[in-house]
């Protein structure tokens, strides 16, 4: 078994945009060169702001459109030269589970029907056979497996997120990309659902990039971090390494503004000033540079790349001197 399952290379997406009728097409800069590589078992967690490409990257990890440049080598088989046949295969060992689950499934279709879809698309399993795993994975999920018959309607949040799981799970996946997955759930059933997440993930060693807007979902569940600010990674590395020291002022900043994850006396505090600049048209040089309070002319000129130091990569020009001690 190969140690890496997932392997991004400068994963980039652009989007054409008009801007109206006489004026030339514009592009939308979503995503901007993003690598990492994800082992099996384990969580990628992607944090940032909404805006800053979260789903984009989402969208080329389970290729559901392709990238603009860039590689992603999946399982071994590099996308950009895959053939068609080698994609669906591809596509099979990828699935997804959306935040909001009631938009994912069919209000018409009996859920043990839909659960049963992937199976009698994929499989060469009997009908009685299909309903048996179907049944088997609705009792691993928490659900009842009496409610096959019932329609999505018929559930709680939790549950549809319960059953959007189950689905995802179903053919064994290597890959999870949850995409904001409890976002939309009440807080007293988020921790349940993250929760199930992580005892799926120990039972079939699947690989997970989750995905989050708030670095308190995260914290439980992931092993790696990655900071993304306007499409690109600007921290990354092991969890407790950045959590217990952020040093890039946006991860200071993001973990400034989640008080359950920043301890009461962490002598910095820094509030993010501003709104997420347009990825139309970025700002020059480190793309934080209006909204951070460290920076220099050098900043506004000169982008700043992803470098090692102190156990994660990071991506600003004057990490050496801003201060880090925020543990
Ligand atoms: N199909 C598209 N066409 C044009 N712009 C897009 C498209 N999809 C996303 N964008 C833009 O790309 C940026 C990143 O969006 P998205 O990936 O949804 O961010 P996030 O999930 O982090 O909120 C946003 O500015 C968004 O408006
Ligand atoms: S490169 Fe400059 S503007 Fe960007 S985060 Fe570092 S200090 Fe701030
Ligand atoms: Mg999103």
């Amino acid at each position: 078994m190969s140690a890496v399952v997932l392997q991004a290379q400068d994963l980039t997406r652009h989007y054409e945009v008009s801007q109206g009728l006489f004026k030339p097409k514009a592009h939308v800069k979503a995503l901007n060169g993003v690598s990492f590589s994800l082992s099996p078992g384990k969580t990628l967690a992607v944090v940032g702001e909404s805006g800053c490409g979260k789903s984009t990257l989402a969208r080329q990890l389970t290729l559901i459109e392709p990238p603009s440049a860039g590689s992603l080598i999946l399982d071994g088989t590099d996308i950009a030269h895959a053939d068609k046949a080698q994609l669906k295969a591809m596509r099979r060992k990828v699935q997804m589970v959306f935040q909001n689950p009631y938009a994912s499934l069919n209000p018409r279709q009996k859920i043990g029907d839909q659960l049963g879809e992937p199976l009698a698309i994929n499989s060469d399993l009997t009908k009685a056979e299909r309903e048996e795993k179907v049944r088997a994975m609705m009792t691993r999920v928490g659900l009842r497996p009496e409610h096959y018959y019932r329609y999505p309607h018929m559930f709680s949040g939790g549950q549809r997120q319960r059953i959007a799981i189950a689905r995802a799970m179903m053919l064994q996946p290597k890959i999870v990309v949850a995409d904001e997955p409890t976002s939309a759930l009440d807080v007293s059933i988020q921790a349940q659902v993250l929760n199930l997440f992580m005892d799926l993930q120990e039972e079939f060693q699947t690989a997970y990039v989750f995905i989050s807007h708030n670095l308190s979902v995260v914290e439980h569940v992931a092993d790696d971090l990655m900071v993304m600010y306007l499409g690109r990674a600007v921290e990354m590395g092991p969890k407790e390494v950045i959590y217990s020291r952020p040093m890039h002022p946006y991860t200071q900043a993001l973990l400034s503004a989640t008080p359950s994850v920043f301890a009461e006396d962490r002598s910095i505090k820094i509030k993010i000033q501003g709104e997420l600049p347009s990825p139309l048209n970025p700002p020059t040089g480190c793309a934080f540079h209006k909204r951070c309070p460290y920076a220099t002319s050098r900043c506004e000129q000169e982008t700043p790349l992803l470098r090692a130091l102190e156990g994660r990569d990071i991506a600003c020009h004057h990490v050496e001197t801003i201060p880090t001690n925020m543990a």
